[in-house]
């Protein structure tokens, strides 16, 4: 009798656990892991890095989920939520009042601005004035895409896919600058020596990046800015953002 008890207390537990382990809830995460330092693939080990899939995995972890992470075209990121792919963004996506008409976002993680980057023997751009006449590179439906196409009198502004190839186009010397978020040209000045560089000042308005969420998910967006918050409070946030970015 004791046994036969012992065996189904035993018997419960196990199946309490799987339970339990079954019913982890998954955290199904868009990017557009083409833009370093804050989502790209590591090219030894072919994983997801950078500082957002850190960021969503310590997310995920606070919340109790696992995470798995959608690698999709920036284009099609936003189309892809609201139909239900994935359940957020995590992008280095620019908070903006436009997005904000079809998205819901987390509170602000991270502080941004574009920037001008041309070759590094340039001597004639110093500001978004010296842009009149010249053609210039962004991806296309990013920040870097609007500011880009509101300066007056430029020669053309050069869209592409993903921002590696609108740099790229400034290398092979076919537009003068690129406008893109400021880390990601920074990334790229480190990782390519003796190339390009920003051009010096601050020519347009702060950008803040938050997490993408369905409007018809408003538990997700409560439990990720809960999520955020501990992670801020509790150091989290800190050691990710000084494994990418230095002290801060
Ligand atoms: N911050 C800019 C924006 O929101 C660019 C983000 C692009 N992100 C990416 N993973 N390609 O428009």
């Amino acid at each position: 009798m004791k046994k036969t008890g012992i065996l189904l207390l035993v018997c419960a537990l196990i199946l309490g656990m799987a339970g339990t382990v079954v019913a982890k809830e998954v955290l199904r995460v868009g990017s557009d892991v083409a833009f370093p330092p804050f989502e790209y693939v590591d090219e030894n080990t072919h994983e997801y890095t950078g500082f957002d899939m850190d960021m969503v995995r310590a997310l995920a972890e606070e919340m109790g989920m696992e995470v798995e992470i959608y690698n999709v075209a920036w284009e099609g990121i936003i189309p892809g939520l609201l139909n239900g792919n994935y359940d957020l963004i995590a992008s280095a996506m620019t908070i903006t009042e436009e997005r904000k008409m079809s998205v819901n976002f987390s509170d602000p993680y991270f502080n941004a601005e574009q920037v001008i980057l041309v070759r590094i023997n340039d001597d004639t751009i110093h500001g978004p004035d010296d842009l009149k006449g010249k053609a210039v590179a962004v991806q296309l439906g990013t920040t870097g895409d609007f500011v880009a196409s509101d300066l007056p009198g430029l020669k053309k502004v050069a869209r592409f896919a993903v921002v590696g190839e609108a740099i790229q186009e400034l290398m092979n010397g076919n537009v003068a600058a690129v406008i893109c978020d400021n880390l990601v040209a920074i990334s790229y000045i480190q990782e390519n020596p003796g190339k390009a560089k920003i051009v010096p000042g601050s020519f347009f308005p702060p950008e803040y990046y938050g997490f993408a969420i369905n409007k018809n998910n408003p538990e997700l967006l409560k439990k990720v800015n809960a999520a955020l918050a501990e992670l801020k409070a509790n150091g989290t946030y800190d050691k990710i953002y000084n494994k990418w970015f230095g002290t801060n």
